[in-house]
């Protein structure tokens, strides 16, 4: 018998790289996706896979309910969320009823479910915050203190999911999982907007990019790495949380200098800076100790930071 996946946020970038894991290991995989004006929009990254698609949204507990009956999944993964950070300061009362609400609303209906369902939650190391350990590190034990409206809904949601893993027995898992890109990325994100824009420039579409600040640090895995660690966080005997994150940290100003010197261009020729993509709150800086998942599920990422980055400005080049 096939296992059935059921993934919210099937749409996004890491919904379309776990369908594909997922297809080749011979699941059945359902995703549910939100209306939108252009349906164009909404299934551009899993246009050709073999998913079957419902309707559905996590703020509507009737559609999430019916569809968790009618699927009977085995493993469901919660990717679905407002995702963008710097839009929660906008849209703080959704992003919330999204990202903390509609959690609780999949939660419950797993719960009412007669089939033990394994349940993947996706939480983020924007819970952070400004915490970091003595050795300059992000671990799931690091005090949570969180830095914007995203990162709060991701605590609630964090604190539900082990709360229903305690209270029901349920089989609940958190993967903490740190920024990470493709050429899959939103174009609003900031690796994605660096890599188009400096291929933009590059092929003489445009003369600047306008960026806000550069000096806060990431850890940036590739998504492709990180689908994997879902699966093996999902399908461990026991259920529990999981930090997963390259140990690297970068600054934009890093990413800048070393895309734009990919293309033989110097960032500082280019880059503008425009307070309109600064944040009322920023997190400053994210380098995650892994070594759990590494050790105990074997984890270990296939691309480094150069691989991933060259395979973005590969995308890039082909299509600008
Ligand atoms: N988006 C964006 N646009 N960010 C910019 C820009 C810009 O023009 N200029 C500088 N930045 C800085 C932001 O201030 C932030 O410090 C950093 O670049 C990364 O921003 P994003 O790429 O938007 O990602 P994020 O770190 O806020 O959030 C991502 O990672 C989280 C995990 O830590 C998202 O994927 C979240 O959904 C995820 O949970």
């Amino acid at each position: 018998m096939k296992k059935i996946a059921l993934i919210t946020g099937i749409s996004g970038q890491d919904g379309s790289y776990l369908s594909e894991l997922l297809l080749a290991q011979g699941y059945e995989v359902h995703g549910i996706i939100r209306r939108n004006s252009l349906p164009e929009n909404q299934d551009s990254r899993i246009k050709d896979l073999d998913v079957i698609t419902h309707y559905g949204d996590l703020l509507d507990a009737a559609s999430i309910n019916r569809i968790v009956n009618e699927v009977q999944p085995d493993e469901v993964y919660n990717l679905a969320a407002q995702s963008h950070v710097r839009i929660s300061f906008d849209m703080p009362s959704f992003t919330i009823q999204t990202n903390a609400l509609g959690v609780l609303n999949m939660l419950e209906a797993c719960r009412s479910l007669k089939k033990r369902v394994k349940f993947y939650q996706a939480s983020s190391s924007e819970m952070f915050g400004n915490s970091i350990d003595e050795d300059g590190y992000q671990r799931k034990t690091t005090p949570m203190n969180p830095t914007s409206p995203y990162g709060c809904a991701k605590v609630m949601a964090y604190n539900l999911c082990k709360h229903y893993r305690k209270a029901y027995d349920m089989h609940v898992c958190n993967g903490i999982l740190f920024n990470h890109e493709s050429p899959r990325r939103g174009s609003n994100f900031v690796t994605n907007k660096i890599v188009k824009g400096a291929v933009e420039i590059k092929k003489g579409k445009r003369k600047t990019l306008a960026l806000g600040n550069l000096d806060a640090s990431r850890d940036w895995g590739h998504s492709k790495d990180y689908v994997k660690a879902m699966h093996l966080i999902t399908n461990h005997e026991s259920p529990s949380d999981w930090t997963v994150a390259t140990g690297e940290s970068r600054t934009i100003r890093d990413m800048c200098e070393i895309t734009f010197k990919v293309l033989d261009m110097d960032y500082r020729d280019y880059i503008t800076i425009d307070s309109r993509y600064l944040r009322p709150h920023e997190l400053n800086f994210l380098k995650g100790d892994s070594s759990e998942i590494r050790n105990v599920l074997g984890w270990k990422p296939e691309y480094t930071f150069d691989s991933m980055v060259g395979e973005m400005v590969n995308h890039w080049m082909e299509i600008i």
